[in-house]
């Protein structure tokens, strides 16, 4: 029991199949009793027993034996006797920098609030309820919000934090996160996407040390090498065994996800923004909010935390008009012309797509000002006419007369040292005015945090969008920010969050101005795939790698976060433009239709065959698109993970089954290939064959599975419910 510090409240926040339980001391710390799988309990103040035998630890509040540090704190502060890393800091104008909030009260709702000027997940007062637990510090004259919401259906847990400055002084935010959790144990695996451009969201995974371990970026994006994802998992987990707790924060800037082992084997794990490189000035009377945090409890294993997330993102923060909505097959001109095409060879490319049964062109890069390399014209956004061979409206008129749909790339973020919006406001840029700023790829990023540039980016883009008939855009970011300085704000910390906030003011006007549009966000690939993103734009190119073998990790890495519907998937040519690899159609059709299909190269050069193969390939994609997009996507078990991969997608009648092998075998036997998730005692029709076989026999035995006769091999099943009689 707690001799010290008796809780005085505890709060069971519990969804249909987890809970999370928190105490009140009597001092006012809040403390985390439990996080995990709901359970019938009789108070659990026992499991912050303290065991008060550490020595060399402050004591609080003058009472013996009351260690914070041996406490699983809700957010802990800075300046404490808990020496852990804090959830915040503050800095005073008096040159004070502690803060010590204690509970204040708390407010229970059904629903839940917006966030002010950031993306957040959302849902009515039937699926969601929301405690705010007030925290307050009387001498910094500061109250702290502490909003956890809980989606009683989805399992999932959402917490973002907000503080008002009721003193008549600016305070300084050095430090603001948006989760911090705390457990008494440090027998964890840690897992992690990361990778780099055109290798993103590779899975990583390790087991705690001592120390702080995880990810961050200082990019100004999330970054191709850090999604803002962190899972801790218990030893021995796997796909569908061993719990797991997944978090991701909805935000596409710095942020930092750490997990932290201390010297008595707790874990602390955070999530929010970085505190590298930022600071926020709270002018007296005013409030900061964080991003959300999303978080996740799985009984089963990565699949199960991979469908909540898929689940609660696709119908709690992906624009609804898009949600469900069955994304176009579509060609991209990219990897087939890159800069160098004209408007017989786009006419010629859709005249080819239109007869394949495509539904959407996509010009990339190069339509617009001086821009026949990365050299020149990002910012110059008028339709290079000669280039496209007359307007662009009648471009977009003769495509759509051959019943496509019309989408166009854009990189509204970026300027080019040459181009005429450079030469015109030099001091749009992000740069400090005593230093030259580096370029990348020729360019430099705009100043994002200055109104008058995103009233231009919104001006252009919707000129740009009312009068073009334009049903997609490709919005890209192809450089992290350097020089990350300010030419004008007083306190250029404050920069990465303020470019951060005006991209989703952007991005926020246009999407309402434009409902009807289809947003696909880029950044080089996956620089940003982030939750943050996908409030505004429903899908994400999820890498420059093309390459089928290649896609594998990135694919899986992307899906066990998030939906595949959000995923752009293309098929390109061989050999592949990154990796130079071979491989078939058939294996490139099959990895690709893992999530949204595209084409990214020229059709006018492929063979009679090729085009027979590809015309029935997307027949058969139309058919099962439904469920490739939306169905329930399950990561199956294969017998040698360094070489295979499989996945399943299934909804209530129809499983597509897709496995593939890397490289061939010589003289081995064929493998098997097990189901997951079936619903018991159901009967499935391969299709192709007579053979009908039980949900168990799918699930127990498992399809056999043919012997890989070269390298690269892919296979796909396509199973039929049979109606009980
Ligand atoms: C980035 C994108 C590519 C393509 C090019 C165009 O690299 O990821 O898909 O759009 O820009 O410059």
């Amino acid at each position: 029991m707690i001799h010290f510090n008796k809780l005085t409240k505890q709060f069971d926040l519990v969804t249909k199949n987890n809970q999370f339980s928190l105490g009140i001391l009597e001092s006012g710390h809040i403390v985390e009793l439990y996080f995990g799988k709901k359970i019938a309990h009789n108070g659990l103040d026992y499991c912050i027993e303290n065991n008060a035998h550490a020595s060399y630890m402050a004591d609080t509040d003058s009472k013996k034996g009351f260690q914070l540090e041996l406490l699983p704190l809700l957010f802990p502060s800075f300046g404490n006797p808990d020496l852990r890393s804090s959830a915040y800091q503050f800095y005073f104008q008096n040159g004070e920098k502690l803060s010590d909030f204690r509970y204040n009260s708390h407010h229970i709702y059904r629903g839940k609030k917006e966030i002010t000027d950031l993306p957040a997940s959302f849902g009515n007062k039937e699926i969601v309820t929301t405690i705010d637990i007030s925290l307050k510090d009387d001498i910094a004259q500061m109250e702290m919000i502490i909003s956890i919401s809980t989606f009683d259906d989805y399992d999932v847990f959402t917490q973002h934090v907000k503080v008002q400055n009721f003193s008549k002084e600016t305070v300084t935010i050095e430090k603001l996160l948006s989760l911090n959790l705390d457990f008494m144990r440090d027998d964890f695996d840690l897992c992690l996407l990361t990778g780099a451009w055109s290798r993103e969201t590779h899975l990583q995974r390790h087991p705690l040390h001592r120390g702080i371990q995880g990810i961050d970026s200082k990019r100004g994006a999330s970054g191709h090498g850090q999604n803002p994802f962190v899972a801790l998992v218990d030893p021995g987990t796997t796909l569908d065994d061993g719990q797991v707790i997944g978090a991701n924060l909805i935000y596409s800037g710095n942020f930092v996800a750490h997990a932290e082992v201390d010297m008595y084997q707790q874990t602390r794990l955070q999530l929010g923004i970085n505190p590298h490189d930022f600071e926020w000035h709270l002018l007296s009377g005013k409030s900061f909010e964080t991003p959300e945090a999303v978080l996740v409890f799985a009984e089963n294993g990565l699949n199960k935390m991979a469908q909540t997330f898929h689940r609660f993102y696709k119908e709690c923060l992906i624009n609804p008009n898009f949600a469900d909505k069955e994304r176009p097959i579509l060609i991209n001109n990219w990897e087939a012309t890159y800069f160098d095409f004209n408007r017989p060879k786009l006419l010629s490319l859709a005249n080819e797509a239109a007869s394949l049964g495509i539904e959407l062109f996509v010009l990339d890069d190069g339509w617009f000002g001086n821009r026949h390399s990365d050299k020149s014209a990002l910012g110059d956004w008028q339709p290079n006419e000669k280039k496209l061979g007359g307007s662009l409206q009648s471009l977009i008129r003769e495509i759509k007369g051959k019943g496509l749909l019309f989408g166009l790339w854009v990189e509204p973020e970026m300027v080019s040292k040459d181009s005429e919006l450079f030469r015109t406001h030099p001091d749009w840029i992000i740069y400090e005015k005593r230093r030259v700023p580096q370029e990348s790829r020729n360019q430099y990023v705009l100043d994002l945090s200055k109104i008058e540039v995103q009233q231009h980016i919104i001006s252009f883009m919707t000129e740009l969008l009312s009068s073009h008939s334009i049903d997609y855009i490709k919005w890209d970011m192809n450089r992290n920010i350097t020089d990350a300085g300010s030419s004008h704000l007083l306190h250029s910390k404050e920069l990465g969050h303020r470019y951060i906030l005006g991209l989703y003011r952007i991005l926020d006007q246009l999407t309402s101005a434009f409902p009807h549009v289809l947003f696909e966000s880029c950044a080089g690939g996956g620089g940003r795939y982030d939750p943050g993103m996908l409030f505004y734009t429903p899908q994400i190119w999820p890498s420059d790698d093309t390459d089928a073998i290649e896609r594998l990790s990135i694919q899986s890495g992307s899906s066990l976060v998030y939906p595949p519907s959000t995923m752009g998937c293309h098929i390109s040519a061989i050999p592949n433009h990154q990796v130079a690899r071979n491989t078939s159609l058939s294996t490139r059709s099959i990895v690709a239709q893992q999530g949204n299909l595209g084409y990214e190269l020229d059709l006018t050069q492929l063979t009679f065959e090729e085009k027979q193969e590809i015309r029935k390939q997307i027949i058969l994609y139309k058919n099962e698109r439904k469920l490739l997009q939306f169905g329930m996507h399950t990561q199956l078990t294969v017998n040698d993970s360094s070489n295979e991969c499989a996945w399943q997608k299934q909804n209530s009648q129809t499983i597509v089954v897709s496995h593939v092998y890397k490289l061939a075998k010589p003289n081995v036997l064929s493998k098997r290939i097990k189901l997951k998730q079936l619903p018991k005692k159901c009967n499935y029709k391969l299709q192709g064959t007579n053979k009908v076989y039980t949900s168990d026999e799918l699930m127990i035995i498992g399809l056999s599975l043919p012997n890989p006769t070269s390298d690269f091999m892919a296979t796909r099943f396509t199973l039929e419910k049979l109606n009980e009689k």
